[in-house]
């Protein structure tokens, strides 16, 4: 059976293609489309999953969208009326971008592919999040935690799932709705900060180590704890369920102080730079609780050692490991795409062993899905350039790699095929030698040209990983795919201060040398030369851009930035000058 899965039309679309139960390809649009963040219609992103799978259209089983159109439309609706007067003028905007496209979707994948309407399905967009989790995962039972800003109704739901020869459930056992919503509240606090919603989420989590949670009582105030163990928006505080302009609100100014303006850099040594450091500190420590005690609730339930966990929510690495360390549950799963670019994958999946009640089966464990990179191409436009290109056997190749991040190089890094999801998990990366601050500032300034409190990532091969960080048991699952934060060990920080962020942790990856044996080995030559086979992986792109795919687009962002040699494969090229001083 032949199963397309898409996302699309509200962040990062993406299409997944699955024939008989096996994934075969998963690609977001913005990787082709090069539009970061692209969520339109992923008509690129499919032909590559269709042409990757050898196959038309008119193959294909079936076609299954993410979420349900009409449910999302009635939430909308509803809302406006609720909030009516205020939400006269937000009003025709949402309803012409819900009419516009969400609710003919059917229509739209029925004739942009031209397969018949009643092979359109729709799952619900949390049933999507939970299946791209669960289904992806080495478990047979696990309880399902997944949070987000918000999908149709839904913004948080918990439940369990089962897989084996007797088939595969997924039971949600309640739900949160919107507007009360996690991901909505962290949302406001990220437009409040100054940054942008739906990617810079991050930076408030990496503020927030720099702050003290001195507001974290203001921030509990207006998400209220319910006696049942959910919450509830104070939405007094809050516009985003009004108007698209504005997430909060005049009386949320009135306890957080005027917010920031996203052109002024944030400068930690003013008054106004801490509080904004303090205030992600403080939105950041009540996201905590609330995860944890929601996955306590949930494991004295189920009783079950695994949690799944799904949903945007699930990138916040911090979060995860408190988690991990404080519900009780052994190991927790974060698949490389939690967020809605995975539900493309988790729709196809769903349809697949739910919808159809097709076999089980064990999904394999890498997030390897996108295109392969093309070394010849490489080798091409470096000529073309001009640049010196060698093309070397792959010992030869990892020892002069090594050598070079040694002698303090940055590595542009292009392996295999695209990672999917938002990290760089070794196929799309940019690699240095992880020790000082000089080498962070210079990757902060020449190459990734972004603010200074956000923290590299390492990577380090999973069975040395104890030596160097502070990683509880189960952690390293989390690990697999960079999705906890763990402190660096304190006698190491110092050696590793190009990765340790300033509270002393880091979001390592541990590399398993089955998943990308390459870049294993290349930790491996770098420990002969160095004593420490630890490396700083970053994602392959400069701030705003989506993260390289193909050889054309490593090779420009290495001949703009301060990237010195680049790696595709087995092919090498070094910047001219370079060359000359070597
Ligand atoms: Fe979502």
């Amino acid at each position: 059976m032949k199963i397309l899965g898409i996302s699309a039309h509200y962040h990062d679309a993406a299409a997944a293609l699955l024939v008989d139960g096996m994934p075969v390809a998963s690609v977001q649009e913005e990787r082709l489309s090069r539009r970061k963040n692209d969520a339109a219609f992923p008509l690129a992103a499919i032909e590559w999953c269709l042409e990757r799978g050898g196959l038309e259209p008119d193959a294909l089983d079936a076609v299954v969208f993410y979420e349900r159109p009409m449910l999302k439309f009635d939430r909308i609706l509803t809302s406006a009326l609720r909030a009516f007067p205020h939400s006269w003028r937000s009003f025709p905007h949402a309803m012409k971008n819900t009419l516009g496209e969400k609710i003919w979707i059917r229509g739209i994948i029925s004739s942009q592919l031209g397969v018949p309407r009643q092979k359109v399905l729709f799952t619900e967009h949390h049933r999507s999040h939970a299946a791209a989790s669960f289904l992806t995962a080495p478990v047979r039972d696990a309880a399902i935690l997944t949070a987000d800003g918000v999908g149709e109704w839904a913004t948080l739901t918990v439940g369990r799932g089962t897989r084996g020869p007797d088939g595969t459930a997924i039971t949600l056992l309640r739900e949160i709705r919107f507007p009360h919503s996690l991901g909505m509240l962290y949302s406001t606090f990220t437009a409040y900060l100054g940054f942008a919603v739906n990617e810079g989420e991050y930076k408030v989590m990496g503020l927030a180590s720099y702050g003290r949670p001195t507001m974290a009582d203001a921030v509990a105030k207006i998400v209220r704890r319910t006696a049942d163990g959910a919450f509830r928006l104070d939405l007094d505080y809050f516009d985003f369920h009004t108007t698209a302009k504005r997430s909060f609100s005049a009386k949320f100014v009135d306890i957080f102080g005027p917010p920031r303006d996203p052109f002024e850099p944030i400068d930690l040594n003013s008054a106004d730079g801490q509080r904004f450091a303090d205030c992600a500190a403080s939105v950041q420590k009540v996201l905590e609780d609330i995860l944890v005690e929601t996955a306590a609730a949930l494991h004295r339930e189920t009783g079950l050692p695994d949690l799944c966990l799904g949903g945007g929510v699930a990138l916040n690495g911090v979060a995860n490991h408190r988690m991990l360390q404080e519900s009780g549950f052994e190991r927790i799963f974060v698949p490389p795409a939690p967020g809605d670019a995975g539900c493309a994958l988790g729709a196809a999946l769903y349809a697949d062993r739910i919808h159809f009640g097709n076999p089980d089966r064990d999904f394999p464990d890498h997030p390897y899905w996108g295109p392969a990179v093309e070394p010849e191409a490489l080798a091409r436009l470096a000529r073309e350039d001009r640049l010196p290109v060698e093309e070397l056997d792959d010992s030869v190749l990892l020892a002069r790699v090594a050598q070079d991040l040694a002698a303090g190089l940055i590595i542009g890094w292009m392996d295999g095929a695209l990672e999917l999801g938002p990290r760089a998990l070794g196929n799309r990366s940019i690699l240095a030698a992880p020790h000082t601050v000089e080498m962070r500032d210079r990757l902060n300034r020449d190459v990734k040209r972004r603010e200074e409190f956000r923290p590299f990532a390492p990577v380090v091969p999973v069975e040395d990983a104890d030596r160097y960080f502070e990683i509880p048991p189960g952690g390293k699952r989390l690990a697999r795919f960079m999705s906890g934060v763990f402190p660096v060990r304190p006698e190491w920080r110092e050696k590793l201060a190009a990765i340790a962020h300033v509270d002393g942790t880091a979001r390592v990856q541990t590399l398993e040398a089955g998943m990308a044996p390459r870049l294993h080995a290349l930790l491996k030559e770098y420990e002969r030369l160095s004593g420490i086979p630890v490396l700083l992986n970053t994602s392959f792109n400069l701030a705003g851009e989506p993260i390289v795919n193909r050889s054309v687009e490593g090779y420009l962002t290495f001949r703009r930035s301060g990237i010195d040699v680049l790696v595709a494969g087995r092919t090498r090229v070094a910047k001219r000058f370079m060359e000359k001083a070597a």
